[in-house]
């Protein structure tokens, strides 16, 4: 690693919005789904260089619920891909002690998708170096509504009082529950909006946009990212002065 880094600022938690697969084919006359299996390697070299560096959970953007809306072959190629990439790079999970987490709505993947998930999530969960949290069929709002609805249920039955209704309670039922806040968002391929994901955990996490798109982020797309971020202040609130 050429990269100097203060180890008292790896951001715990890193979220990223994978986007640009389907320019980066079309930039090189090919079909969309050529871009999402070229994406796979970006995949791959952004979880080593994470847990190189000791960032404690990598949740990445893999399938929005908007996706779904996406012509069936681009769908089912992702699909698959998921399910492929699982099958082949548990070996490196575990010898990475990397654990596999998932978030979304799960049940609505294609069942050869979802018990390969499964499967991993249950060899790896006693891994503990970094936690690589898969956004799959995920939307931040449904993530909230639901929320909303466990904890109407739990006042409904007495087990909750609204005035102990408090952020804690929240959190504890998004899908994150017992994830950090998002410290870092990245987002590639140029486009500058958050798309549904995160709303509630990114809300003090610094923005990083770069036009890189992801087939072509590799390691050190990602190590220049972690540089801006440590060049940041994150003040949530205060002035420069009190923080230091
Ligand atoms: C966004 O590019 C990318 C996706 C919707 C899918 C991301 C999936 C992968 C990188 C591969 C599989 C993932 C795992 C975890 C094995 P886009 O299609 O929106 O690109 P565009 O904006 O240029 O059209």
């Amino acid at each position: 690693m050429n990269n100097n880094f203060d180890t008292q600022k790896i951001p715990n938690h890193v979220a990223i919005i994978m986007d640009g697969n389907g320019r980066w084919a079309k930039q090189k006359g090919r079909l969309r789904v050529f871009g999402h299996k070229n994406g796979v390697q970006a995949v791959r070299e952004t979880i080593e260089a994470a847990a190189e560096i000791g960032v404690k959970v990598l949740t990445l953007y893999a399938f929005s619920s908007e996706n779904w809306s996406r012509p069936k072959k681009e769908v089912d190629t992702l699909m698959s891909l998921l399910a492929a990439s699982l099958k082949k790079e548990f070996k490196s999970l575990q010898k990475n002690d990397i654990q596999l987490r998932a978030i979304g709505d799960l049940q609505s993947l294609p069942n050869k998708a979802q018990n390969q998930l499964k499967e991993v999530i249950k060899k790896t969960a006693s891994n503990n170096r970094m936690i690589l949290n898969l956004a799959l069929s995920y939307g931040s709002r449904t993530e909230i509504v639901n929320a909303v609805k466990s904890i109407s249920k739990k006042v409904v039955n007495n087990e909750l009082k609204i005035e102990n209704i408090d952020k804690k309670t929240i959190n504890n039922h998004l899908y994150t529950f017992s994830l950090p806040d998002v410290d870092f968002l990245i987002r590639t391929s140029g486009e500058q909006r958050i798309s549904n994901f995160l709303l509630w955990q990114i809300a003090y996490a610094e923005l990083y946009f770069t036009k890189t798109l992801w087939p072509d982020f590799k390691k050190q797309n990602f190590y220049d990212a972690i540089s801006e971020y440590q060049k940041r202040e994150r003040r949530y609130g205060k002035t420069s002065e009190q923080i230091k």
